[in-house]
């Protein structure tokens, strides 16, 4: 269990909060490059960490993302008109560069330095790997453009989705470090999910339903591994990444993508829920593209606003017949709406004072420690929290078989390593 105090600590992301200072230490996905597909394009909407706020690209492809709403009284530059190097509020007229400044007040006489003296709230937005980032923080403080390898491979080697999460992204990260889910909720995918089926491994998750969890400390967060008893003797590790605040990588298998997540607020009451896949060493092959289109693996097929079809209001056409049939574990088909039906499930903001915990949630007990001592340190003595660097960045997880007395730290070290061109360790 967490105290209330704890738990509103790290789950509070909006403007002012500590967490919500510490968020605004990174870069962190807003948009999909896809939602500003040309220049003069449609404007977007989008909420994150609490803050309402419009993108566009201008007619010189220049990104913006600025305040969503009008300087003069208040209308939603949503409706604006996005054309000659700027956003054009429909009310009156008023005209915003990208970088929030007022360029035009047409009512004004012309020649008037007023425009000069409005600015709307900006921050900068940039492309890496198919995906708009955006630094939400003090100029001072803004780090190197993120070094996340699947948003640095060559683009054919990557594919980044989005969807929409009903509840605090924290819960939803607690699910993406929380590996001995896998082998209940998701043991029908196993088999059949062309990102995930034909592993060797698959069979280690199946016959053992007890891991034993050992988390340890990584630069910018934590190793989860979760072990599992292979042959002869031997372990099977799968070694999570999780890098502060918000970054998982699930372990991989066979030779399928890596995959992972970000978590990002949107709220304290929703997120996005972030699905990357990528390979290193290859280009990813049609069938693997098709699987993520069609919302295969930990990607799910959505509404034109990221709302996945499978939701709260249709009970995430949960299939009774086929979990009594063991077709599927809970009813609920495909693996990213297993976990984000049973995420939404417990409210928006799950009441971590009732939990019971259990030795296979030291991942989580472990990360919601390294969260709050980071929030602490930001917010009372200033440190930067760890995930920042771009060596922290670089990482991969890990899946491998292991002697009994070696400590997965030590043998699997450089696996944990982003190298070009070098494969991911997997089994
Ligand atoms: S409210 Fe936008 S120009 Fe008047
Ligand atoms: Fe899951």
């Amino acid at each position: 269990m967490l105290k209330k105090e704890h738990s509103d600590l790290i789950t509070q992301t909006g403007p002012g909060t500590p967490m919500g200072q510490l968020f605004r230490r990174y870069w962190m996905p807003a948009l999909l490059a896809e939602e500003l597909p040309e220049n003069d394009c449609p404007p977007v909407r989008i909420k994150l960490l609490s803050e309402r706020l419009v993108a566009f690209r201008d007619t010189q492809g220049r990104y913006g993302l600025i305040d969503e709403f009008c300087a003069h009284r208040g209308v939603s530059l949503w409706f604006g008109r996005n054309e000659d190097c700027g956003l054009r509020c429909p009310y009156h007229g008023w005209k915003y560069d990208v970088t929030g400044q007022c360029v035009d007040v047409p009512s004004e006489p012309e020649g008037s330095a007023f425009p000069n003296r409005i600015k709307l709230k900006n921050y900068p937005l940039i492309e890496r790997g198919g995906v708009l980032w955006t630094y939400m923080g003090l100029p001072e403080t803004q780090p190197q453009p993120p070094e996340w390898e699947f948003a640095t491979v060559p683009r054919t080697h990557t594919i980044t989705t989005k969807r929409f999460q009903e509840c605090n992204w924290l819960q939803a990260l607690e699910g993406g470090i929380d590996s001995s889910h896998v082998s209940f909720l998701h043991r029908s995918e196993l088999n059949t999910d062309p990102l995930f089926w034909n592993a060797r491994a698959n069979q280690y998750n199946f016959n053992d339903l007890r891991p034993v969890f050992e988390v340890v400390e990584s630069p910018g967060g934590l190793y989860i591994g979760a072990r599992r008893n292979a042959d002869d003797g031997n372990y099977y590790w799968r070694i999570t990444q999780w890098v502060m605040p918000n970054f998982t990588m699930i372990p991989p298998r066979g030779d399928h993508p890596l995959h992972g997540h970000f978590w990002v607020p949107i709220d304290d009451g929703n997120c996005w829920a972030w699905s990357y896949e990528y390979h290193p060493t290859r280009p990813l092959t049609e069938e693997e593209l098709t699987a993520v289109l069609e919302g295969k693996g930990i990607h799910v097929k959505t509404d034109a606003n990221y709302r996945p079809l499978a939701n709260k209001d249709n009970d995430y056409l949960i299939d009774r017949a086929g979990q009594k049939a063991g077709k599927t574990y809970s009813g609920v088909h495909g693996i990213a709406m297993q976990d984000a039906s049973l995420q939404e499930s417990m409210g928006p903001v799950v009441d971590r004072t009732k939990e019971n915990l259990v030795s296979t949630d030291n991942g989580i007990i472990m990360a919601r420690y390294r969260l709050l001592i980071a929030v602490k340190a930001l917010a009372d003595k200033g440190i930067a929290p760890p995930g920042i660097e771009a060596e922290h960045q670089k990482v991969r997880s890990a899946s491998i078989i292991l002697p009994p007395n070696q400590p997965f730290k030590e043998a699997a070290k450089d696996a944990f390593v982003a190298r070009p061109a070098v494969a991911p360790v997997s089994v």
